[in-house]
């Protein structure tokens, strides 16, 4: 039984239909990619699965532009659609926005532990910062560091690393590497790589197809709110219509 099952996922926006149809499914410990033009659909995919778009329906309600949901999401056998997203993110599926920026004011480690005020103990949360630390070396040597004064990728990182202080049994991550330098970027993905190899699922959103294609065991094409192709990288890049058309490469 996979951990996570999407099941025929819709999301209306007023009268726009962004995901249509969208079934997917991620299993324990899996790495899964998700692909497909600008526009696609894949930031609402992640944020509809990890209970975002439900809280933005529940903001706007009333207010004009109603947003529509379908389908099921079940993430360890259980029904998590229609829970709130600090639920669903406390029974370890852990969703790192797109854009998602570090408090500025706050240190490193104060953002770290601002991510980890669920942990029950004191050597729990200490076992956790230890572990977002070993993942990504270069926040430790700034742990004192003031989060407005890193660099963009740094703070990119910084975000990364703060999803890592839940117990994440799977990490939904949107394009990490968005407008990053190419060095850090490499070193943004050898730390989702050792994310990966310590266990935790990772489904990641990424503009870059052959990055995603390095690191997935298995992805999914996304065009205009549906699950067009789905493979190996192998696979999907023995496909030329799909290579020509929507992977870009
Ligand atoms: N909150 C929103 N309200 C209305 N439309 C939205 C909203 N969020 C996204 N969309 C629309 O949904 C489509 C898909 O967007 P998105 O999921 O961000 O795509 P991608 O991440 O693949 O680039 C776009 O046309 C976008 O304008
Ligand atoms: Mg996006």
């Amino acid at each position: 039984m996979p951990l996570l099952e999407v099941k025929d996922l819709g999301v209306r926006y007023d009268k726009a239909q962004i995901l249509n149809g969208v079934s997917l499914a991620v299993h324990d410990g899996e790495f899964v990619g998700i692909v497909g033009p600008n526009g696609a659909g894949k930031s609402t995919l992640l944020r509809a699965i990890s209970g975002l778009v439900r809280f933005e329906a529940r903001m706007k309600r009333g207010a004009g532009g109603d947003i529509v949901l379908a389908g099921e999401v079940r993430f360890g056998a259980e029904r998590i659609d229609g829970l709130p997203a600090h639920e669903i993110r406390r029974r370890g599926l852990v969703h790192c926005p797109e854009r998602r920026r570090p408090f500025r004011e706050l240190t490193v480690l104060e953002n770290l532990m601002a991510g980890a005020f669920l942990s029950k103990s004191g050597p729990e949360t200490q076992r956790r910062l230890e572990r977002s630390f070993a993942m990504f070396p270069r926040l430790a040597e700034r742990k004192d560091q003031i989060a407005g004064t890193l660099s963009g990728g740094e703070q990119q990182m910084l975000a990364t690393a703060r999803a890592l202080m839940y117990e994440a049994r799977l990490l939904a991550i949107d394009e990490p590497s968005l407008g990053l330098a190419p060095r850090i970027r490499e070193e943004l993905f050898a730390a989702i790589r050792r994310i990966h190899g310590a266990g935790t699922a990772v489904l990641l959103v990424e503009q870059e197809v052959g990055q995603v294609f390095r690191m997935a065991e298995r992805s999914y094409v996304l065009s205009q709110g549906r699950i067009i192709a789905q493979g190996s990288a192998r696979s999907l890049m023995a496909d030329e219509t799909l290579r020509a058309g929507y992977l870009g490469l």
